[in-house]
């Protein structure tokens, strides 16, 4: 019978996987021990946030898709399977012994070692064409807003016309504040909670804007605002209309109450005093008084 070679059975092959994951996981802790706030999580994204992100990213686009923050590599490993070419791929990772691991583990694509704060500095000169996408795994809200405009306003310099600007974030909010006139022009669209990700989290997506796209995004923003405080003040009106008019009913058949029972407790005096008239009538009336 024919042996199978060492290590390369079903078995072994999910061994190995567990392993794999095991290891990552490890890696991550030592990392986030090492810079809990540039790491930002405990351990790496799941599969189903990995695949999330990269849908966002249309295969069919031209250009290289830039990754910030790849750590171990679940979302580059997305990005590779929902088809895009090892060779379009650029990583950009701070921590030097994630770097070694992503040039091990993915060959073909090019790691930067390099601030992704910093990205005209950090990819001076290395795109040869406008980007199709930038998949950002980074831990946006550990930095201040202004860092966070800053790094999309650099990404857009980077992003063809139909690029976009994908991000994960386990908050509840957009991580890119969204009050356009403040920054640079873009619409936001988020995802879908992953509920199957460990912490639950959402991808955004950010697509530069032209100024009148923009400017109509902002002039709408502000019509539903303004809808949303006529809506509650009108809700609030009508709330204190029935309050007001519940005290009064309250206060009319309490009034009522009362007067009913001085009605009646006039009623009964006027019988009693009616039944001790009658009696005395017919006290005097007896034959032996007279
Ligand atoms: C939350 S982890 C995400 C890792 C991985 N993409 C995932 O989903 O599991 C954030 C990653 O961003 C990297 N990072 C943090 N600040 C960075 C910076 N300024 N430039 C480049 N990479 C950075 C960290 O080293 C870490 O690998």
């Amino acid at each position: 019978m024919q042996q199978k070679p060492p290590g390369h059975g079903y078995k072994s092959r999910i061994t190995d996987a567990l392993q794999e994951r095991f290891a990552d996981e490890a890696r991550f802790i030592k990392a986030w021990f090492e810079n809990p706030v540039a790491t930002g999580a405990v351990s790496p994204s799941g599969r189903f946030l990995s695949r999330a992100m990269a849908r966002y990213v249309n295969v069919g686009s031209d250009g290289p898709v830039v990754e910030l923050g790849p750590g171990t590599g679940p979302v580059t490993q997305a990005l590779l399977q929902r088809g895009i070419d090892p060779s379009r791929l650029v990583l950009v990772e701070y921590d030097p012994a994630f770097c070694r691991l992503l040039e091990r583990r993915f060959p073909g694509v090019r790691v930067v070692q390099g601030d992704a704060y910093d990205l005209p500095k950090t990819l001076g000169g290395l795109l040869e064409s406008p980007a199709a996408a930038i998949v950002s795994s980074l831990p946006l809200l550990n930095r201040p807003e202004a860092d966070r405009m800053a790094l999309l306003r650099d990404a857009f310099e980077l992003l063809s016309p139909s690029g976009v600007f994908v991000q994960f974030t386990y908050g509840m909010i957009s991580p890119i504040p969204r009050r356009v006139s403040e920054g640079v022009p873009f619409t936001a669209e988020a995802s879908q909670p992953v509920w199957l990700n460990l912490p639950p989290a959402r991808v955004w997506c950010y697509r530069p804007a032209s100024a009148p796209v923009a400017r109509k995004a902002n002039v709408a923003q502000q019509l539903v605002r303004s809808i949303k405080t006529h809506t509650s003040r009108v809700r609030d009106e009508i709330r204190e209309t029935r309050d007001k008019l519940e005290t009064e009913f309250r206060l009319a058949r309490d009034r009522m109450r009362i007067d009913i029972a001085g009605r009646r407790s006039r009623v009964s005096e006027e019988t009693r005093a009616n039944e001790a008239a009658e009696i005395l009538r017919k006290l005097k009336d007896r034959p032996g008084d007279r």
